[in-house]
């Protein structure tokens, strides 16, 4: 079940329809987006803070935030540059992502709305810079594929510790699953 980075970004770059151009039109809008990634990462703190149970988690009283402001930036330009055209490294850094995630108990219900938080304030602020439908469009490809990463963690991480802790075999667990979701 162990998921291969490179080989999952593959299919949801197929997946998404996230192509060449939309590609080419991030990397020449990179610059922009370092400009704009500290007034999103104000945006996307401001929601989390406003969350009791994520206030409470990036409130530890270990200067989080103020590291966590610094991740962030640098993820939101990544999005534009793909670091080595949305290859090997930037798989590696969105899998390490999800896992930092998983290991802080934040789950699904906690990253869906965070995300939507930055596609809807991303989008505020392309308007309001003049900035083209198309990277738009191209940005949000890309943010439900850092999304993908996130939430395909959790599942990889759970699902490896219950057939780590019982000696399952996968089979079974995907049998056991099946009729659970019958049962509810
Ligand atoms: C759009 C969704 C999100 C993105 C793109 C994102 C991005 C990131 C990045 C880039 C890191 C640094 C990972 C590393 O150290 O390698 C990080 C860590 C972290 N994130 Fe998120 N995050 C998201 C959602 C959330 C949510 C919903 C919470 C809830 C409180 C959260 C809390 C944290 C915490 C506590 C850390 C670890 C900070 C530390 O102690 O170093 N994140 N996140």
């Amino acid at each position: 079940m162990a998921l291969e980075p490179h080989t999952f970004l593959s299919t949801l770059i197929k997946r998404a329809g996230f192509t060449d151009e939309d590609k080419a039109l991030l990397k020449s809008q990179a610059d922009w987006g370092l400009q704009a990634a500290p007034d999103m990462a104000d945006h996307f703190y401001a929601y989390l803070g406003r969350d009791e149970e994520m206030s409470r988690i990036l409130n530890d009283g270990n200067e989080r935030t103020h590291r966590l402001r610094e991740t962030f930036v640098e993820w939101f330009h990544e999005m534009f540059t793909g670091m080595d055209n949305w290859s090997d490294a930037y798989a590696n850094r969105r899998w390490k992502i999800g896992l930092v995630h998983v290991r802080i108990g934040i789950g699904p219900q906690h990253v869906v709305p965070a995300m939507a938080t930055v596609v809807h304030e991303v989008g505020k602020r392309l308007k309001n810079d003049g900035k083209s439908e198309e990277l738009k469009d191209a940005l949000g490809r890309i943010c439900m594929i850092d999304l993908a990463f996130i939430e395909q963690a959790y599942i990889e991480v759970s699902s490896a510790a219950v057939l780590q802790e019982t000696g399952w075999s996968e089979a079974l667990f995907r049998r056991l699953i099946a009729t659970g979701a019958k049962t509810m």
